[in-house]
């Protein structure tokens, strides 16, 4: 891979803007463009992005045109390298593309601030990282309460919120363990539970099942699966090919490009 001399590999967690338990989220109501949507969640044109390291530039994303209708579950499949985080991050508001425009939900996001991005991000998007993120001194009721608090949700709510998405990713015995008290797949499912908590538009997940052992990796895909299920628009990167061989649509990246686009035939 030509931009292997970066150091920064983007496995979900190494770019450092964010964890999906934001500090800086803010708690105001705001709304950019002209709200249309057309049945287009994701809507993206031309999107490129470069990181200027200052001795360094890596073309990472080099013009996609990605469409995703509502409910469309969609792997994002290629190299390790390929793009695949940068174009997950960017469709979930953690950063901001270099060019091109994109449209979130009929809201252009493209040129953002900081703040315009995490109202967009609490507001329409969860996400499920390969490392869980879930916060190891907090239980995992609290870790599924956590965006809700900074989404301005009241405690009773929160709570009841919490506990409802617990019992559905099969945890309701569990709330109260911390982190280091649950296998890895349990974690995952807290982290299912505490991107659903917050009723997002999309749930974007990054390798979900790369830190997991075959059988509890099968469990979250279903999950995954059965959200889809539900009408949920899901993005899912993946080198799992049985994850992948599940979604609706499998888009397949190479160098910031996007080389196939296929339907999966029924
Ligand atoms: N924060 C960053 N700073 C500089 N380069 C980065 C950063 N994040 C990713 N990259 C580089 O961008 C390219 C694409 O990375 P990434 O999106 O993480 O690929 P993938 O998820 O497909 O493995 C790689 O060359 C990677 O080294
Ligand atoms: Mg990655």
């Amino acid at each position: 891979m030509a931009t292997a001399t970066v150091t920064v590999t983007g496995t979900g967690t190494g770019t450092g803007t964010g964890t999906g338990v934001d500090m800086n989220w803010p708690l105001k109501k705001k709304t950019n463009g002209d709200g249309h949507s057309n049945g287009h969640i994701i809507e993206m044109l031309g999107i490129t992005k470069i990181y200027d390291t200052g001795k360094i530039k890596v073309e990472a994303l080099r013009g996609i045109d990605l469409v995703v209708n509502k409910g469309e579950f969609v792997a994002v499949v290629g190299p390790s390298g390929s793009g695949k985080s940068t174009l997950l991050n960017l469709i979930g508001c953690l950063d901001t593309p270099s060019g091109g425009t994109y449209h979130l939900g009929g809201e252009a996001v493209a040129g953002l601030d900081r703040d315009q991005l995490a109202d967009v991000r609490n507001r329409r998007v969860g996400f499920v990282f390969q490392n869980f993120n879930l916060l190891p001194q907090l239980t995992a009721l609290e870790n599924v309460e956590m965006p809700m608090l900074f989404g301005g949700i009241g405690r009773r709510e929160r709570r009841r919120r919490a506990m409802e998405h617990l019992e559905k990713v099969g945890l309701g015995d569990r709330v109260e363990h911390r982190p280091t008290e649950l296998s890895g797949g349990q974690m995952q499912r807290v982290a299912i539970a505490r991107a659903l908590a917050m009723e997002p538009d999309i749930v974007l997940a990054d390798e979900p099942t790369g830190n997991l052992d075959t059988g509890s990796g099968s469990d979250v895909m279903s999950l995954l699966t059965e959200l889809w299920g539900q009408g949920r628009t899901l993005v899912v990167v993946t080198h799992d090919k049985t994850l992948a061989s599940r979604a609706g649509r499998v888009v397949e990246i190479r160098d910031g490009v996007v080389v196939t686009d296929e339907q999966a035939v029924a």
